[in-house]
């Protein structure tokens, strides 16, 4: 029902400056797996077959990650190293549909988000940011799937967005969002402001990097102004919530890990070596010397 995943991938990074001058900070690696890869597994796994990649030029490297190296295969297949052609192909032949799209100008997350109208057509698509990996035993972007089917059967033209409860100190980070509850973790958005300060935040409720939309939001894209020299995705939500549309905040199971900044990145890591075997040996020596 949804096939699509567009993924804005354009930014420059700068929170993880130095080293994102010359790596894209969604081909950072988690341990030897670029970030972005955790990501495109959830999508897939969550039965979605078409990737957008949002990309600005010199973030080529991410499409080509998922994309067919007939040298490195080659070279490989000459040398009968038939473990390593397996794993690259499985990443190569894991996305069937893989498009990029150009965002030529840093114009924000709404102004990404609209240059993938023409490839998502008429029809419900997912939107995911490239920074939160969320690590649970159901793919996040699968529950929010079962929410949104559940809801399509009483509403029409609806949205669902991820949420989490964040310490307060933290709302000025995130898109926070107000509104009424349906049920224990899903609740009806009235309003959503874009990193409010302290004081101007209703609730700690934080959207994080995962959303499903209709076509409708490219409607809503076209008519917010810009702010502070960006379009704000947020923006175009308030407007499909002043319009009528049902918009349903989520709250889904499992750990978030926000790799883009030095912190989280590090827990990603730790995270995702803890839960192999021979790495959690390999971390636990080394914090026990
Ligand atoms: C974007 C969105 C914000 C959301 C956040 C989640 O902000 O604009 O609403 O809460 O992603 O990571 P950014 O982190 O790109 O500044």
């Amino acid at each position: 029902m949804i096939r699509k995943a567009l993924l804005p991938v354009a930014g420059l990074g700068t929170r993880m400056l130095p080293i994102t001058k010359v790596v894209p900070k969604e081909l950072l690696p988690i341990l030897n797996r670029p970030a972005i890869e955790y990501i495109v597994q959830e999508i897939i796994q969550s039965g979605l077959d078409t990737i957008i990649f949002v990309i600005s030029s010199g973030k080529e490297g991410i499409v080509d990650y998922f994309d067919i190296n007939l040298g490195l295969r080659k070279f490989l297949e000459e040398r009968n190293k038939v473990e390593l052609l397996r794993l690259v192909d499985r990443i190569e032949s894991q996305v069937e549909n893989l498009v990029a799209v150009r965002q030529k100008k840093p114009e924000g997350l709404g102004h990404a988000v609209l240059m993938g109208e023409s490839i998502v057509g008429n029809e419900p698509f997912a939107v995911i940011l490239g920074d939160d990996l969320v690590a649970s035993d159901v793919p996040c972007l699968k529950q929010m799937l079962s929410v949104y089917l559940e809801l399509s059967a009483k509403y029409e033209d609806l949205s669902v967005i991820a949420l989490e409860e964040v310490p307060r100190e933290d709302v000025s980070k995130y898109g926070i969002v107000d509104g009424d509850r349906v049920s224990e973790n899903i609740i009806r958005m009235r309003r959503v402001i874009e990193k409010p300060s302290l004081n101007d935040a209703p609730t700690n409720y934080a959207i994080i990097g995962r959303y499903i939309f209709t076509p409708k939001i490219f409607e809503h894209l076209k008519r917010i102004p810009k702010r502070g020299g960006e379009y704000q995705l947020t923006d175009a939500i308030q407007g499909l919530i002043d319009d009528g549309y049902p918009v349903f905040g989520f709250f889904f199971q499992g750990m978030r890990l926000d790799t883009g900044n030095l912190k989280g990145y590090l827990k990603a890591i730790l995270y995702y070596a803890l839960q192999d075997p021979e790495l959690r040996e390999v971390v636990l020596e080394m914090i026990s010397k």
